[in-house]
């Protein structure tokens, strides 16, 4: 059909890897950005569970929902035409039992309309990675710092800076390869462990905090777009102050109000 844009899927991830072409991914949680970056050629948007940080306020992404990541993933699948829309998988929906799991990633795919499903960990939500795959649906994995487990790490320093836990995270990762997952995040970590395993893995890794050898890069859009002044990592790269422009917008708004300059004459109806 004329005009129709060509969807990019797990396959294009695959074959971007194979001609080793950077692939680009952004969070997204509402309609609005997400059309923004899906003109502007974002390849992947993840529906991050980092929704409960920069949405709803939250210190961590335990609480969010399994129904609230539902509706930020059909508000992103709405306005995405051409980009690969992946929905996390809350804390709590996928960790115990994997018939569990997969009733979750269902859900998720079938209410929300994703493309595709992420999850964190290794060995321990195999079976999980395992009966979601063989249903069908799509998942992406994510190791290093796995947010909903900060509790057990105690902080967000980089992770697998020790040998133990570096050695662990080659092996998790190959195992979730195996397991047939299309590409897999990897956050805060030793840019020459990333690139040992991004050469090792048949499939794309998506860094975060992973150094420049990663076949992707992935950032949380309020980040990067200035919006989260006071967090400030390493890792990150801010293209705009948006903060900035938007507190300046709204005082100069609340004192148009003040003085009743608005609304103007040619603002009004007769
Ligand atoms: O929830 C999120 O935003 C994420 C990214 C940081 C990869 O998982």
């Amino acid at each position: 059909m004329e005009g129709k844009v060509k969807r990019i899927t797990t396959r294009t991830l695959a074959e971007m890897k194979a001609r080793r072409e950077p692939i680009a991914m952004l969070t997204a949680y509402d309609y609005t950005f997400a059309r923004l970056l899906d003109e502007a050629g974002i390849e992947v948007l993840l529906v991050g569970d980092s929704a409960s940080n920069v949405i709803a306020g939250h210190e961590t992404t335990l609480p969010i929902t399994l129904d609230q990541m539902i509706y930020h993933g059909s508000a992103v699948v709405r306005a995405a035409q051409r980009a690969l829309v992946v929905v996390d998988m809350p804390f709590g929906s996928y960790q115990g039992d994997s018939r569990q799991a997969l009733r979750a990633a269902i859900r998720i795919m079938k209410e929300s309309g994703a493309h595709a499903v992420k999850l964190e960990g290794g060995e321990a939500v195999l079976d999980s990675v395992q009966r979601i795959v063989s249903a069908g649906i799509p998942v992406m994995g994510h190791l290093g710092l796995t947010p909903q487990s900060i509790y057990q790490f105690g902080g967000y320093r980089v992770r697998a800076k020790d040998p133990t836990e570096a050695e662990k995270l080659r092996r998790d990762a190959a195992l979730l390869a195996e397991a047939g997952i299309f590409a897999l995040v990897l956050e805060k970590v030793p840019a020459s462990l990333a690139q040992e395993v991004t050469e090792s893995l048949p499939i794309p890794t998506i860094g975060i905090g992973a150094g420049p050898h990663c076949d992707g890069q992935v950032l949380v859009l309020h980040d990067m777009l200035g919006l989260t002044e006071a967090f400030s990592p390493r890792f990150l790269r801010r293209y705009v102050h948006l903060a900035k422009i938007v507190r300046e917008a709204a005082e100069r708004y609340i004192q148009d109000v003040k003085r009743r300059d608005f609304p103007s004459a040619a603002e009004s109806y007769e």
